[in-house]
């Protein structure tokens, strides 16, 4: 099932969409990579299998993960923070892939953040009823560097809130291929992904992958 709101959006790169300053969706950035991406998260989930984190508070997340890069973000009982290993494997992270570098690094050029060098891609995987609440990035231990935000496979109805949780969020539609940069200004924005609803993909299925880059060492 798809929806006529997301067929209708073109597929090929767009001009920025400016959320706010310091934040853009640029949309189908990604597309022509899209393949050669997921085919990179295969190997790495190979090594690194996709893992649902308890938070802090002892709940399960719904959304699936897992990190490549010489840092992962991880959640458990004791809290959030980034770390070398994998505690599921103890081995390091899988190395980050040059055209995720590249990627990230041609993204947070085009949203005005040249010289991005991020050392840690958060994986996350959406099923259909998977959501992610709203949150600030803010694990990092400065904020100097953007966040950006790649996604894949079936689509996603993003929230882009403001300073503050209780703040009204917009949303916007993400499709395969888009890719979000926040930083600057907007770096400590309050973002989430609402319930997915079912869909398919002919390169995920029934899911959607979501590639976060961050720096955060
Ligand atoms: C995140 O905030 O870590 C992920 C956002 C997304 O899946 O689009
Ligand atoms: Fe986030």
């Amino acid at each position: 099932m798809t929806f006529d709101l997301f067929d209708d959006l073109p597929s090929a790169p767009q001009a920025p969409e400016w959320l706010e300053p310091g934040a853009v969706v640029l949309r189908g950035f990604a597309l022509e990579q899209a393949a050669a991406l997921l085919e990179a998260v295969d190997a790495i989930t190979a090594q690194a299998p996709f893992r649902h984190l308890i938070t802090p508070g002892g709940k399960r997340m719904s959304v699936a993960m897992t990190n490549c890069g010489p840092l992962g973000w991880i959640s458990d009982r004791s809290g959030y923070r980034y770390g070398p290993v994998d505690p599921d494997t103890g081995e390091r992270w899988p190395a980050m892939p040059p055209i995720f570098q590249q990627l990230a690094r041609d993204a947070a050029e085009a949203a005005g953040y040249p010289g991005f060098a991020p050392d840690a891609c958060l994986i996350n995987r959406y099923a259909p009823g998977t959501r992610l609440s709203l949150h600030q990035d803010r694990d990092e231990g400065h904020y100097a560097h953007p966040i950006v935000s790649v996604s894949l496979g079936i689509p996603a109805m993003f929230l882009w809130g403001g300073a503050e949780r209780a703040d009204k969020a917009r949303r916007v539609p993400l499709l395969h291929g888009d890719v979000v940069v926040w930083g600057g200004p907007a770096r400590l924005r309050f973002h989430g992904v609402l319930p997915l609803p079912a869909a398919q993909h002919p390169l995920t299925g029934a899911c959607r992958i979501n590639l976060t880059f961050r720096k955060a060492g």
